[in-house]
């Protein structure tokens, strides 16, 4: 660069960039087949949710993320896709999808597809073909196919165990050589050593970037390299778990995604107990941000949320991606139940049902942890229902469950279905408008006693779940929060406040004792009513400080006289 260029460089006004929108967006996802069903068959599908778009332009959300609505068999309801490029009959068309995304963008919503590069299903024309090949063909190196161990091949070539219970291999039916499968044996794991697995997913990710999705969730996004000696685990590296060789296919999807006008997101979906590890994902040129599974699995408990908060600020902050922050998905119990138990951790392989819960006091509970989840620097995802404070549903008959964890696990996992049951529209039984009338039975039933929690019955009370989600919202859009930095300021150990810029203040009492809201601060919202200007347990405020210069004073510095 020449002197003279440099001057006019450096003359140049400073020039803001945009902020991008995925970094503090609000992601709504949507579990299509429990959404909204508009032609009767018991399954939600794209013309109900097309329907209702304006129920989640009201909810004010910048994004809607579906769980695959691709053509499947269904074996993991959608996770097993046997064609990417188009629709399931049972949710509609490519072209219903198309409109559903142009119709949402005009709505103000983008749009997040599910993208599975993991596996596909065992109906895919890639594993037909390679079951239909022999040994060592080409058609089957996209996969991994294996002899058995043993005199005749009859056990599995290792001691790999499926994320959904039992060995992750599968004998083909001619008792011939085993192939893997990290999930349920219809989910065949693709070989990322093959180079058309690489090209056949980039060219998935611009078929639908070409179609207005704004970006993809990636699924098991740090399961897709194998370690091909097959070795157990151990202490070195996982052989099939967060393995460097990712890193280089997540750089080649960010260049596709950032050869758009409009830039498209890549957001992961890692479950991994390192943070350290699930920010390098996040590097400038690899995703764009990552759900936090660490936050959402964290106990109902002020010192422990603090240090998950904290860990999670530390590790984003050198990477410069936004945190995300989760209560909940279609995987994972329902808060309202979880944080009712006595033990409010989660562990997606742990799950627990019928263990005592107290629904009002977990209820009471999620709205607290609802509001600190707006009020921290990031992105927010809100998994439908949760909105409405639906509990885990914990009583499916055994004939009724679908979930392949149940299944394969013996039935000592108790599935994914009880967070999965159709959203209740209106009405006093089931299926509670989310079927029209006369419909097929929904495909896994309502209990008899929603009638309250149904979106009619909550938007006229202003002390529903669906209002406090709302007003929690359109606040988060309205306050001026300054920067991604929060501070923590000195409270009782049962307590967690922190500020965000010098003004807003966002407190949380986890404990038996009320707290005072400190003098010179206004409430912007509650998750509960205050009594006498004091947060009862387990609530949330925010505060703004209407007073600068003052210093920040707990109801226990003041008890103390400080
Ligand atoms: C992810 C999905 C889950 C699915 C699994 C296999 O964890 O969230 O629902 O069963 O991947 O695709």
């Amino acid at each position: 660069m020449t002197q003279a260029e440099s001057t006019a460089t450096a003359a140049l006004p400073e020039l803001a960039a945009p902020r991008p929108w995925w970094r503090d967006a609000v992601v709504y996802q949507v579990y299509v087949r429990s959404f909204a069903d508009a032609n009767g068959d018991g399954v939600g599908d794209l013309a109900g949710v097309r329907a209702n778009l304006p129920y989640l332009a009201l909810l004010g959300i910048d994004a809607l993320w579906f769980n695959p609505w691709y053509p499947s068999p269904m074996a993991d309801t959608g996770y097993d896709i046997a064609d990417y490029r188009a629709i399931d009959p049972a949710f509609g068309t490519l072209e219903e999808a198309e409109q559903l995304i142009a119709e949402a963008r005009a709505l103000g919503m983008r749009t997040i597809v599910d993208i599975v590069p993991n596996h596909v299903s065992n109906e895919h024309p890639w594993f037909r073909d390679a079951l239909a090949s022999a040994p060592g063909s080409p058609e089957r190196a996209r996969f991994w196919f294996r002899e058995g161990r043993g005199e005749n091949g009859e056990l599995p070539p290792n001691d790999w165990q499926s994320i959904f219970g039992g060995s992750a291999w599968t004998r083909t039916e001619d008792g011939g050589e085993w192939y893997l499968h990290l999930f349920a044996p219809e989910q065949p794991d693709l070989n990322w050593e093959h180079e058309e697995v690489w090209t056949e997913h980039e060219d998935v990710l611009r078929f639908w970037f070409d179609r207005g999705a704004a970006g993809v969730r990636i699924d098991s996004a740090a399961l897709l390299v194998k370690d091909a000696s097959l070795a157990e685990p151990g202490d070195g590296d996982h052989p099939f778990e967060d393995r460097d060789e990712l890193h280089d296919i997540y750089r080649r999807w960010r260049a596709i995604a950032n050869g758009y006008t409009e830039p498209r997101v890549l957001v992961g979906e890692i479950w991994l107990p390192d943070p350290v590890r699930l920010a390098r994902y996040l590097r400038q040129d690899e995703l764009h941000t990552a759900f936090n599974f660490d936050f959402l699995a964290c106990p109902w408990d002020a010192q422990r949320m603090r240090t998950s908060i904290q860990s999670a600020l530390d590790v984003h902050e050198p990477v410069d991606a936004p945190s995300t922050w989760v209560l909940s998905n279609h995987d994972v119990t329902r808060p309202v139940t979880r944080y009712g138990r006595e033990d409010t951790s989660f562990a997606f392989k742990a799950k627990r049902e019928n263990t005592p819960t107290d629904l009002a006091r977990g209820r009471r509970r999620a709205r607290a942890a609802a509001l600190l989840a707006m009020a921290l620097p990031g992105s927010m995802y809100v998994y439908q229902g949760e909105e409405l404070g639906l509990p885990e549903v914990e009583d499916i008959p055994p004939d009724r469950k679908q979930d392949p964890m149940w299944r394969r696990s013996g039935g000592v996992d108790p599935g994914r279905d009880g967070c999965r049951t159709p959203m209740p529209w209106t009405g006093e039984q089931p299926p509670f408008g989310f079927s029209p009338d006369g419909a097929a039975r929904s495909w896994l039933d309502q209990p008899a006693d929603w009638a309250p929690l149904t979106v009619a019955a909550q938007q006229g009370d202003p002390g529903s779940m669906l209002s406090l989600y709302r007003e929690g919202l359109r606040l988060r859009r309205s306050v001026p929060w300054s920067g991604d930095a929060i501070t923590w300021l000195p409270t009782d150990d049962d307590v967690l406040a922190f500020a965000r810029g010098d003004r807003f203040v966002c407190l949380v009492n986890f404990g038996p004792e009320p707290v005072v809201v400190p003098d010179g601060a206004e409430v912007l919202i509650a998750s509960n009513d205050l009594e006498g200007g004091a947060l009862q347990q387990d609530t949330t405020v925010w505060l703004r400080l209407t007073d600068h210069d003052r210093n920040w004073a707990t109801d226990r510095s003041r008890k103390e006289g400080r």
